[in-house]
């Protein structure tokens, strides 16, 4: 929406950014009506009933019962609709349909690292099908961020420590802006990219299109070598660790008597925090990957642990054929390259 050529408003390109509108638009128009009628009041009684002359002493009123419920229903009445109206639009925004694609994000000074399941990496750019719904599992490197699609009506937080998640479905290709929305630093307002929303087809050629090194799944599979997680977790359960096959989305029982329901948080504090939560039947033997491992590396890892689960997990999308040549991040960065992690990760090993 643009008024003398300023944009105003931004473009409706999500299946939910005409209901976030809608409403948005409704408790505008209330607010403006009863901040309108207040301030015309004020002033209006103001004029009429102001002091004359010396002595004047105001006529004493007891009440108006159909005024007093008046004044109490209809505001019931209207925040109740706001309630309701916004309590439904939340609860879509908040629920990722089951066959959503996924995406992870990682928010980190300054900028946006994008990670597709089939292996593909991006800064600053995000490039998705039109007509999918698509989550993003968010975390941060460092300090609070938060995810925006203005276009979209969506955002969350990038938080330290912890995955958050959003949802949408890009209805138009077209380029649409990514920003930060939390204050993280001095290059804030620089941290910012672009969404490119692609039809279908199209969306396949560009997967097809950087030589990527393998999917995310594949990278994790190697990382779980290098970092010799498979030393301990065996799949026949005999090994030092508890066996990773078929636990995702499982519910296990822990040595304090408690359970703990496996998902991602669970893997990702199991992986950075391996005292926090002790399986049952094993001892406390796994050393801590806290500040050797990436987020990056953690998604992969995570992935890869999914994917041993192949009945709970989100089965992963087959891996386009690997070209050599350009590099896996094919988007281009506007604050500067990433840093490979990788590499220091895979040479790292667990202190003893
Ligand atoms: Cu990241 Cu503001």
């Amino acid at each position: 929406m643009k008024i003398f050529g300023i944009p105003i408003f931004p473009e409706q390109a999500s299946v939910f950014a005409k209901d976030v509108d809608a409403l948005y638009f409704f408790i505008l128009a209330v607010c403006s009506f009863f901040a309108l009628a207040v301030a015309v009041s004020v002033i209006y009684f103001g004029i009429r009933y102001h002091k004359t002359h010396d002595g004047e002493i105001g006529a004493r009123i007891e009440g108006n019962l159909p005024l007093e419920l008046l004044w109490s229903v209809i505001p019931t009445v209207i925040a109740m609709v706001m309630f309701g109206w916004g309590a439904s639009v939340f609860y879509h925004l908040r629920r990722p349909p089951d066959d959503a694609m996924h995406i992870y994000a990682v928010g980190k000074q300054w900028m946006w690292k994008f990670q597709h399941l089939e292996g593909q990496r991006e800064i600053n750019e995000l490039h998705i099908p039109a007509g999918r719904p698509i989550t993003i599992t968010i975390s941060s490197e460092d300090v609070l961020h938060s995810l925006y699609f203005p276009a979209f009506r969506t955002k969350m937080d990038a938080i330290p420590g912890r995955y958050t998640e959003l949802w949408f479905e890009a209805q138009t290709p077209g380029t649409y802006h990514i920003f930060c929305t939390e204050y993280c630093g001095t290059n804030h307002a620089g941290m910012i990219g672009n969404v490119i929303v692609l039809e279908p087809s199209e969306y396949q050629a560009w997967l097809q299109g950087g030589g990527v090194q393998g999917t995310l799944v594949e990278r994790g599979a190697r990382l779980f070598n290098s970092l010799q997680c498979d030393t301990c977790h065996v799949d026949t359960g005999q090994g030092r660790g508890p066996s990773l096959r078929d636990i995702f989305g499982t519910t296990v029982n822990l040595q304090d008597g408690s359970t703990a329901v496996v998902d991602e948080a669970y893997l990702r504090e199991s992986i950075l925090n391996s005292q926090a939560k002790i399986v049952n039947g094993f001892k406390p033997l796994m050393p801590t990957f806290q500040g050797l491992i990436s987020e990056e590396n953690l998604i992969a890892l995570i992935e890869h642990v999914k994917s041993m689960s192949p009945k709970a997990a989100t089965a992963a999308p087959a891996a386009p054929p690997a070209s050599a040549g350009a590099s896996a991040s094919a988007g281009s960065s506007r604050i500067g390259p990433a840093r490979s992690s990788a590499a220091s990760v895979c040479s790292a090993r667990p202190p003893a």
